[in-house]
């Protein structure tokens, strides 16, 4: 349903990787995470088009991870809720060097703090960190205020910032509660 009616993030995200990470050896052996993988959606493109080979998913529904599985884009997927910086797994810490997070930071789904963990889970200076949310959020949310103080204080800087649209393929109709809806996909290097 979202293919059809045009959700890019995935792509978008896949593109920047590659961008940021243009060594293709490299791409093949380093840990990537995949925060809210869902049905595996962006595992998948890093795996089939991004030729990333070490790609680990995590999410608080076992039943979406299930369909991520079922793709074998994944080493492993692990149930965890995120937004917790507090818990978030020992084991996942100071690991992976390519973080990714699509669709994640929304409404009603996770605050700011998903940032932290983000920063948590990454491998030290040189990690790229890849994030989508819709361009609105990022104001509405406090997430640019949070991003803006991980710059500030030399946690990371901003390696891309890319606006684009999702369900670009409605054009000027609705279809239900989906608009044509600007997305922002950020990538941070960690410093
Ligand atoms: C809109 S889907 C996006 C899935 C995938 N990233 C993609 O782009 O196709 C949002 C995902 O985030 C997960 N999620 C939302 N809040 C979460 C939380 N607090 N902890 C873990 N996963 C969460 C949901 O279970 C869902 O799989």
């Amino acid at each position: 349903m979202y293919l059809t009616i045009g959700y890019h993030d995935h792509e978008k995200v896949n593109e920047i990787a590659r961008e940021l990470i243009p060594d293709q050896a490299t791409r093949e052996v380093i840990e990537v995470l995949d925060m809210g993988c869902g049905t595996g959606l962006v595992g998948d493109q890093l795996f089939k088009v991004g030729g990333f080979k070490n790609i680990f998913g995590v999410d608080a529904s076992v039943e979406m991870m299930a369909k991520a599985k079922a793709k074998e884009s994944y080493k492993q997927t692990i149930e965890l809720w995120l937004g917790k910086p507090e818990t978030f797994p020992k084991n996942l810490r100071n690991r992976f060097r390519l973080v990714v997070c699509c669709a994640v930071l929304v409404e009603g789904h996770c605050d700011k703090k998903l940032f932290d963990e983000m920063v948590m889970a990454a491998k030290g200076r040189g990690t790229i960190i890849i994030f989508s949310t819709r361009d609105q959020y990022l104001r509405d949310y406090g997430y640019q205020k949070r991003m803006d103080e991980l710059e500030a204080n030399g946690t990371w800087k901003l390696a891309k910032s890319l606006l684009t649209h999702k369900y670009d393929k409605l054009g000027d109709q609705n279809l239900g509660r989906y608009k044509k809806t600007e997305v922002r996909i950020c990538a941070y290097e960690i410093l």
